[in-house]
């Protein structure tokens, strides 16, 4: 591949995510989108005609094809892993929506699929490709305001369609899958440290006639992390079933920063508050940025940022969230 060739892609799922924000993206970085893959073959022409895509095709048929050379991987979490693993083996990029696996073991058969096939995988957590992200990050990194000591992420929204896959146990549903997954990732991210649980609070849905397990609608965590200037502790919050609310802090020895919009952070201008100073961030998109990267990456013109090691990292905490959830939910 040349480094000027555009990558050719194939989306895999007529997923809204890839309407609303990926196949836009795609666009944007002058990528060729060959095929949407879809369960149904009248609705994957439906959805193929309606964004200017030459063919709908089947899931098998898609990453089969000879003329794609990436995935954009837009099912529900429980299809995340299996799909992604044919994919590699067929040869493909991956670019994998979030969360990457529904646990850490099926990160590593990724991990192992990858190395086997040489082919990239990529979490599709876009916010990190946000320059606001980058700015916070060398903040923290200079150590102007002193060491981080508390850090507060929430991500929560009123999702009231149940027939959602968020809802659903057997499709990988809950809220620390859906958004507390990015609030764990930055804090991650910022303390370069990876997270003990200290508490957890969650309430869980009913398990479905003859199923195990509900999935948590609302949860909130205290972690501890270990950093070389002490510990740091992360309060974070996450629902689909109660009102919007995102937003993320920093409280440092010697000062307070803030993200109003950590991470949906797409087409509207954002602002840092460093104390009582503000920065502000043009409008940006920043899933244009992850697949310019995730692209130059694919042609071997730079390493990928943010790699499958961290993702696994990132799946052995949600397997701590999420084990706790279970064990001790709210009624
Ligand atoms: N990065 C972000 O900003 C962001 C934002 C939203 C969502 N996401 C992630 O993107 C993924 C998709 O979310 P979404 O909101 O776009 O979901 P969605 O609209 O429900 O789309 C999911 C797609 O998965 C396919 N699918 C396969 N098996 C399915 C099943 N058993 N039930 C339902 N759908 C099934 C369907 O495609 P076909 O019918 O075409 O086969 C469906 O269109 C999730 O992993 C989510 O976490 C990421």
């Amino acid at each position: 591949m040349t480094s000027s060739k555009p990558l050719r892609w194939g989306i895999l799922g007529a997923a809204r995510i890839a309407s609303s924000a990926l196949i836009p993206a795609l666009r944007a970085t002058g990528s060729r989108i060959v095929a949407v893959g879809c369960r149904d073959a009248a609705r994957g022409a439906a959805f193929a005609a309606a964004h200017g895509i030459a063919h709908g095709v089947s899931y098998d048929e898609l990453i089969a094809r000879d003329d794609i050379d990436a995935i954009y991987n837009a099912l529900p979490n429980h299809g995340h892993a299996p799909w992604t693993i044919k994919a590699l083996h067929a040869g493909k990029h991956v670019l994998c929506e979030k969360p990457l696996a529904l646990n850490a073991g099926e990160v590593a058969q990724m991990l192992d699929a990858s190395r086997a096939s040489g082919r990239l995988v990529h979490e599709a957590f876009m916010y990190r490709f946000h320059p606001q992200i980058d700015r916070l990050r060398e903040l923290v990194a200079s150590g102007a305001l002193g060491p981080i000591r508390w850090l507060r992420g929430s991500f929560t929204y009123l999702l009231r369609d149940m027939s959602d896959c968020r809802w659903n146990p057997a499709l990988g549903g809950g809220a620390l899958y859906d958004l507390g997954c990015y609030p764990l990732s930055l804090m991650r991210l910022l303390t370069l440290a990876e997270p003990t649980l200290l508490s957890m609070a969650a309430h869980l849905t009913a398990p479905p006639a003859g199923g195990r397990g509900g999935v948590d609608h609302a949860a909130h965590a205290v972690m501890r992390f270990e950093t070389p200037a002490g510990p740091v502790l992360g309060h974070m919050d996450c629902a689909f079933s109660l009102p919007f609310h995102c937003h993320f802090e920093l409280l440092c020895e010697e000062g307070r920063l803030s993200l109003p919009v950590p991470f949906a952070s797409k087409g509207v201008e954002t602002r840092l508050h460093i104390g009582d100073q503000t920065e502000t961030f043009a409008i940006c998109d920043p899933y244009a940025l992850m697949v310019a990267h995730f692209e130059s990456a694919a042609r071997g013109e730079c390493a990928l940022r943010f790699t499958l090691e961290d993702s696994l990292a990132q799946a052995q905490a949600m397997d701590m969230l999420l084990q706790a959830a279970h064990a001790h939910p709210i009624d």
